[in-house]
C-alpha cells in the first residue's frame, strides 16, 4: 500500500496566519495558526501583514513539528490565494512559492470560502449541504449545482463579523468585537426593536450599524448587544432558510468566525429542526481561518486532477475579489 498523500496549507487572507498538515484521508497532523488583535480599534491592513511576516516562519515550524515531519516530507503546498485582503495575501503567497520552490514541491492555489465549506462537508461527513458563511469579511449563503458553488444570497455592504467588529469598536472594545459581543450579550435581558433588513434572499447591515452606534448613549450596553445578535443572526437564518427550500437542501453546515457564537448555533438548530433538516457545526478551529482547511481543499483539487489544481511558479498570484462561482468545481 502506498503512503497517503500529505499537503501543508498556508491561510493568510484576513487577520490569521495560519498552517495546516493534513493526509488524503482527511486526517489532520497539524492545525496551527496566530492572529492579529487589537486592545481598541479595528485592524489595520498594513500591521496585519506584518504581524504575518514576523509570524510565518515559527508557525510553519511548529506545524511541522506537531506533524512530526518536515517540508521536504510533504507532497504539495497549498495557499490561500483568494479572497482577501492584497496586503496579508501577498505573505502566504510569498511563503508558499518560497517552500515550493526550495522544496521542489507542487503548489495548488485554493478559493478561501471553498475552502471553509470543503473542510465542513469533510468533518461532518456531508455530500450537499447548504454553506451559511459567516465571517467578518464575508456573508454568504454558498450551495453546489451544476459544477459550481453559488451563491444564492449574500450581505450588500459588510459582512456580518465586520458588521459587529465595527458594533465594538464603537463601544471602545478591542479586535475581534464578535466574542466580546457575544459575552455582553449573555448579561442582556431587555430585547429592543432594531432595524432588519432582508431583501428576497441578501441582506444589509448599514442600517443596523448606523442605528446602534446612535443607540450606544441611551441604552445599557448588555441589551444593546444582545438585541443586535437576536436581529443579525435571524436576519442570517432567514435567508439560509430561504435558500434551503428554493434549492431543496437538507443539510445546513455553519462555516466564519461568526459561527463560533453560541447563540447563532442554537438560532441554526432550531431553525433546522422546524423544517426537518439537519445542522452540522464543525470545532471552533475549523469555523475560523485555518490553515487545515486550505491544505484539505488543496488535497480534493490535486488527487482529482493534477494539470488543474497546479499553478506554475511563475503564475502563482493572488485574486483578491474571485468569487466562489467563477471556480470550476473538477474535484467533486
Ligand atoms: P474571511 O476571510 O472568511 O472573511 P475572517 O478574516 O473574517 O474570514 P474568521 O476567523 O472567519 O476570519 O472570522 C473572524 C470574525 O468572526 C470576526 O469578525 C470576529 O469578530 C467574528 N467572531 C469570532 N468569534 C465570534 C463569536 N463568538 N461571536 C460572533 N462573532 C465572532
Ligand atoms: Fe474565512
Amino acid at each position: 500500500m502506498t503512503d497517503p498523500l500529505i499537503c501543508l496549507g498556508i491561510e493568510t487572507t484576513a487577520h490569521t496566519f495560519g498552517v495546516g498538515i493534513v493526509d488524503e484521508n482527511g486526517t489532520i497532523l497539524a492545525n496551527v495558526k496566530d492572529s492579529y488583535t487589537t486592545p481598541s480599534g479595528g485592524m489595520i491592513p498594513t500591521k496585519a501583514a506584518e504581524h504575518h511576516l514576523e509570524c510565518c516562519d515559527t508557525v510553519i515550524r511548529a506545524a511541522c513539528e506537531k506533524a512530526n515531519l518536515k517540508v521536504k516530507d510533504v507532497d504539495l503546498i497549498a495557499y490561500s490565494n483568494a479572497p482577501g485582503i492584497g496586503h496579508m495575501l501577498r505573505i502566504g503567497t510569498f511563503a508558499a512559492k518560497t517552500l515550493a520552490h526550495l522544496k521542489k514541491k507542487p503548489l495548488v492555489p485554493v478559493n478561501h470560502s471553498i475552502a471553509h465549506l470543503e473542510i465542513g462537508r469533510k468533518l461532518c461527513k456531508l455530500d450537499d449541504p447548504l454553506l451559511l458563511y459567516a465571517s467578518g469579511a464575508n456573508t454568504q449563503i454558498i450551495t453546489y449545482e451544476n459544477g459550481r458553488y453559488r451563491i444564492m444570497g449574500e450581505t450588500l455592504d459588510n459582512g456580518v463579523g465586520n458588521f459587529l467588529d465595527s458594533f465594538a469598536r464603537a463601544l471602545g472594545l478591542g479586535f475581534p468585537g464578535g466574542p466580546l459581543i457575544e459575552q455582553l450579550a449573555r448579561n442582556g435581558k431587555q430585547f429592543i426593536d432594531l432595524p432588519y433588513t432582508v431583501k428576497g434572499m441578501d441582506i444589509s447591515f448599514g442600517g443596523l450599524l448606523t442605528h446602534i452606534e446612535r443607540k450606544i448613549p441611551s441604552v445599557k450596553k448588555e441589551d444593546l448587544c444582545f438585541s443586535v445578535q437576536e436581529h443579525a443572526f435571524a436576519m442570517l437564518l432567514e435567508i439560509s432558510e430561504r435558500a434551503m427550500a428554493q434549492a431543496n437542501k437538507q443539510q445546513l453546515l455553519l462555516g466564519g468566525g461568526v459561527a463560533c457564537n453560541k447563540r447563532l448555533q442554537a438560532m441554526a438548530q432550531i431553525m433546522c429542526k422546524e423544517r426537518e433538516a439537519t445542522c452540522h457545526i464543525p470545532d471552533n478551529q475549523f469555523l475560523v481561518d485555518n490553515g487545515a482547511m486550505i491544505a484539505w481543499t488543496g488535497l480534493l483539487m490535486y488527487r482529482q486532477n493534477k494539470k488543474k489544481a497546479i499553478v506554475p511558479l511563475k503564475k502563482a498570484w493572488i485574486n483578491p475579489y474571485e468569487r466562489v462561482d467563477q471556480i470550476d468545481v473538477f474535484w467533486r
